[in-house]
């Protein structure tokens, strides 16, 4: 009878303790979800953390995918030309492609537009937003290019050169904004400035309001010129400033290049959201650094994996980009990644030249092998 009471006592008390567990889990996971606060672009949730850049040429679906998995409030694709894809032209519309992949985290998914005709934006646009409510490849934002500098762009109108023509940049603002709302879709329509075209034309929020008035739900500034290109250091003033003068979220850009630095821009600018671009080359895990600096409160510290843990990442990068493209294409492409992924570890100089021959996974396999040996992949 002893042994019974004995039983039941401790079978009472394993189940307090695991009742109270479960209920301090729920209760921790509660207050985590309270500390993460979310942005609103239109309808869009998006968690207060960092947005992963539109990077064209590097910023492919995996590259998105590992951003997302590591945290990144959302993500936006490489630019894509407007005309190019009014045309029909089949490259064109592949760079558009959000996979099921990217759609697993859960995090918005936005697509870029670029372009200097009202007309073929709001054709493009119905292009983008033909797709079924269910489909993963319709997007939550698209994103208008009104920052690229190359001269390629520049060139046609496109990118930076709105800057100089603010009342074109506001038609085809406002030309994307109704050809979305004619088809009924809540998908916002944000853009993506510089601060000005020069230092002798700093039109930053002039510009943004123009945005606002046109019906955009949210504007990215990086805080430089189109002349400085990437060079010399962003502007974040220029970002506070703007966030003073629009009622729009904000999203600042430029020079963020761990957790510190992005509480930093946060604190000096007030914006809403921050974008990294060139810090998450090769270090997706900055989007967590960010994350746990955020949600959990931890010191901006940046995690620095081992080397095992890089390079596992980088394999489970590589993997993805030849599920998505194809081994043939996914290597060649995938060599700069590389490059960057073993940036700063011994004899980096040296890897690097043999990255840029990278023909095959087994290719990688064998690097990865001869740099930790112990690791049998
Ligand atoms: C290789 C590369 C490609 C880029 N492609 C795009 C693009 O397609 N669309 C865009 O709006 N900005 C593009 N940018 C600019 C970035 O999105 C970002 O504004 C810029 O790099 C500054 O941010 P960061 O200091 O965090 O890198 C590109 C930048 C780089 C370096």
């Amino acid at each position: 009878m002893f042994v019974e009471t004995g039983r039941r006592i401790n079978y009472f008390l394993k189940y307090v303790f695991l009742k109270n567990y479960c209920i301090l889990k729920l209760f921790m996971i509660y207050c985590l979800m309270c500390t993460m606060k979310y942005v609103y672009i239109k309808n869009v949730k998006i968690a207060k953390t960092a947005v992963s850049a539109p990077l064209a040429d590097v910023g492919d679906a995996a590259f998105r995918i590992m951003a997302k998995r590591f945290g990144a409030a959302y993500s936006i694709g490489e630019m894509t030309s407007a005309k190019g894809l009014v045309f029909g032209d089949k490259k064109t519309a592949e760079l558009l492609k959000i996979t099921e992949l990217e759609r697993e985290f859960g995090t918005p998914a936005a697509v870029q537009l670029f372009g200097s005709e009202p007309e073929s934006m709001a054709k493009a646009v119905e292009i983008v937003l033909s797709h079924p409510h269910d489909s993963p490849e319709l997007p939550d934002i698209i994103d208008i290019n009104a920052g690229c500098p190359v001269n390629k762009v520049v060139g046609t109108g496109a990118g930076s050169a709105l800057m100089k023509t603010p009342r074109l940049f506001g038609e085809i603002v406002s030309s994307a904004v109704k050809a979305a709302e004619s088809l009924n879709k809540s998908v916002p329509i944000t853009v993506k400035i510089r601060t000005g075209w020069d230092s002798g034309s700093i039109n930053a929020v002039e510009i943004a309001k123009i945005a606002e008035s046109a019906g955009a739900a949210a504007i990215t500034v990086h805080g430089r010129t189109r002349t400085q290109m990437y060079s010399g250091k962003a502007d974040w003033g220029v970002i506070a400033e703007l966030k003073n003068a629009v009622n729009i979220p904000v999203i600042g850009n430029g020079d963020v290049d761990s957790a510190k630095s992005c509480m930093e821009m946060y604190r000096q600018t007030g914006c809403d959201l921050v974008m990294v671009g060139r810090a998450s080359f090769g270090r997706p895990w900055i989007f967590r650094d960010i994350q746990n600096c955020i949600t959990k409160g931890e010191s901006p510290m940046e995690s620095a994996p081992s080397l095992k843990t890089r390079l596992g990442i980088m394999k489970e990068h590589i993997e993805l980009s030849v599920k998505l493209k194809g081994e043939r294409v996914a290597m060649r492409e995938f060599r700069k990644h590389a490059a960057w992924y073993i940036k700063g570890i011994h004899g980096a100089a040296a890897l690097r030249a043999e990255c840029m021959s990278l023909e095959t996974l087994d290719d990688i396999n064998r690097l990865i092998t001869r740099l930790i040996p112990e690791e049998v992949y």
